[in-house]
């Protein structure tokens, strides 16, 4: 298709699906209108990121956004529950005016929803936060775009739920403007579509087919722990993406080591333990240590709560750290500060490999600041760029985004480590589903050295906070 698809936007909603867009609180969203939209539901997300990252394209009283938070989990509380949807992502924004002057800058929560049990978000909902709203924002509590997979033509829908009193006949304002947003979706969705093969990657290790055929099976023998949730968080996101993430594991184990890794698994920095749960219950070797225990804990069988443990992990243990064995297979799933350790730590104590998602973007000791954390040295003959593209980071975030920035160096960090980098989108039911994939040892004999170095960095800093673990480990 060398053109972008017509956009015919209607307003005949009935005719067209039996789907509507339900809270799950007694709040009503009204259909405002639609249009066909015949591109794969993982371009949504693209075109989404796209309409939150400049609102100064939609709005000339806009000048543009700054992003106050972008979170996958701990989502605020306040943003609106949707029957069939799970919320997957929420970015914090404030929207600067032109003309500071005569209008308000204005926060908004754009939340990212992916159906349950699927891991790709098409539905964004926009909330303003703070009354009365300037004039260049429209007249909602909520507005939505929607893409569904509607038979005989996928469309992309806009519901809102507007402030009392605000019309929303063909000639409002509102309707006008909604036309104008469901255009621009719509447009980024087909600039997302022509980029798309470029842009997303799944499985690169693990087969399609292989990954979801045993993700169903393990999905059929789990899905009750949503109902048994004992944490706060949303149950729907972490059970269905721990599900996924061992799903994953087990296939990677099967193919590199034939059955299990020799030394068992560390899922470091294991939270709430369902990951370690379910990979016991699976039948591996393993355990999951924290700083905290979770209520979750003393909910799982024996079984599984003879291999969590409350521990701190420190770089620079007087007396050797247990859980740090040879022939281990770390996990970082999500781990945080956590996160930089996992190449460093399976090259120290010679692991059998590691996957590691990250989340939230640390160094050893401080924050990422993508402005001065230089990048390791790079394999021969390959430029920064290059580099990143053989990382197939997705479309989920500009090359230079934070996130982006910081999957860059973490990477060139596994390969100073003496890793082959191996990357993969995974699938599951989170935006930060990028993983990277530790499994063979390059032939270079200044891995360890490199290692040794950066210990002694961190350690002369001396900033490191090795934390005291709660409760009774942290009492002995
Ligand atoms: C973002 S959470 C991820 C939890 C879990 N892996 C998940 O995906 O749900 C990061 C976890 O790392 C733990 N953590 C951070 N620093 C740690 C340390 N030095 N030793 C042990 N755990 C630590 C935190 O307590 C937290 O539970």
């Amino acid at each position: 298709m060398s053109s972008r698809p017509k956009f015919e936007p209607q307003n005949n909603y009935e005719a067209i699906t039996n789907e509507p867009l339900v809270s799950l609180d007694d709040s009503n969203w009204t259909s405002v209108l639609y249009a066909f939209a015949d591109f794969p539901k993982e371009v949504f997300l693209t075109a989404a990121l796209d309409l939150i990252q400049h609102p100064e394209y939609n709005s000339t009283l806009i000048l543009r956004s700054e992003e106050l938070s972008d979170l996958d989990h701990d989502l605020p509380t306040t943003i609106p529950k949707i029957q069939n949807h799970t919320p997957v992502r929420c970015i914090h924004r404030r929207l600067l005016p032109r003309r500071p002057g005569r209008d308000d800058p204005l926060e908004q929560l754009c939340t990212l929803y992916a159906p349950h049990d699927d891991d790709t978000p098409t539905l964004l909902v926009l909330t303003p936060l703070g009354t009365p709203l300037p004039y260049y924002h429209p007249a909602v509590a909520h507005i939505a775009f929607r893409w569904i997979n509607t038979v005989p033509k996928r469309t992309l829908h806009v519901d809102t739920i507007p402030l009392p009193g605000t019309p929303l006949d063909t000639n409002s304002r509102l309707y006008r403007t909604s036309l104008a947003l469901l255009d621009t979706v719509h447009r980024y969705m087909w600039g997302a579509m022509t980029n798309y093969k470029k842009r997303v990657h799944h499985d690169v290790l693990i087969p399609r087919e292989l990954y979801q055929d045993r993700y169903i099976q393990m999905r059929e023998k789990y899905k009750h722990l949503v109902n048994d949730w004992q944490e706060a968080t949303d149950p729907l996101k972490h059970v269905f993406e721990d599900i996924g993430i061992a799903t994953y594991l087990i296939l990677l184990w099967e193919s590199t080591y034939q059955d299990k890794p020799p030394a068992g698994f560390l899922d470091f920095g294991c939270g709430n333990g369902l990951l370690t749960h379910i990979l016991i219950s699976e039948g591996f070797e393993g355990e999951g240590i924290d700083l905290r225990a979770r209520t979750s804990w003393s909910h799982y069988p024996p079984s599984t709560q003879a291999h969590l443990h409350v521990h701190a992990f420190d770089p620079f243990p007087s007396t050797p750290d247990p859980f740090l064995k040879p022939g281990i297979f770390l996990i970082g799933n999500h781990a945080d500060e956590l996160t930089p350790w996992v190449p460093l730590l399976a090259t120290h104590h010679d692991a059998c490999g590691f996957l590691n998602l990250p989340c939230c973007p640390w160094t050893f000791d401080a924050k990422f600041d993508r402005t001065s954390t230089k990048l390791y040295p790079l394999p021969d003959g390959m430029d920064k760029i290059a580099f990143s593209e053989s990382l197939a980071l997705g479309g989920h975030s500009s090359p230079s985004s934070g996130y982006s920035m910081y999957r860059v160096w973490l990477a060139s960090l596994t390969q100073h480590c003496g890793w082959r980098v191996e990357s993969e989108m995974m699938r599951i039911p989170s935006t930060r589903n990028w993983a990277l994939v530790g499994r063979e040892r390059v032939a270079d004999p200044s891995a360890t050295a490199n290692v040794e170095d950066i210990l002694r960095m961190v350690r002369e800093r001396g900033i490191f906070k090795s934390r005291t673990p709660e409760g009774k480990a942290g009492e002995q």
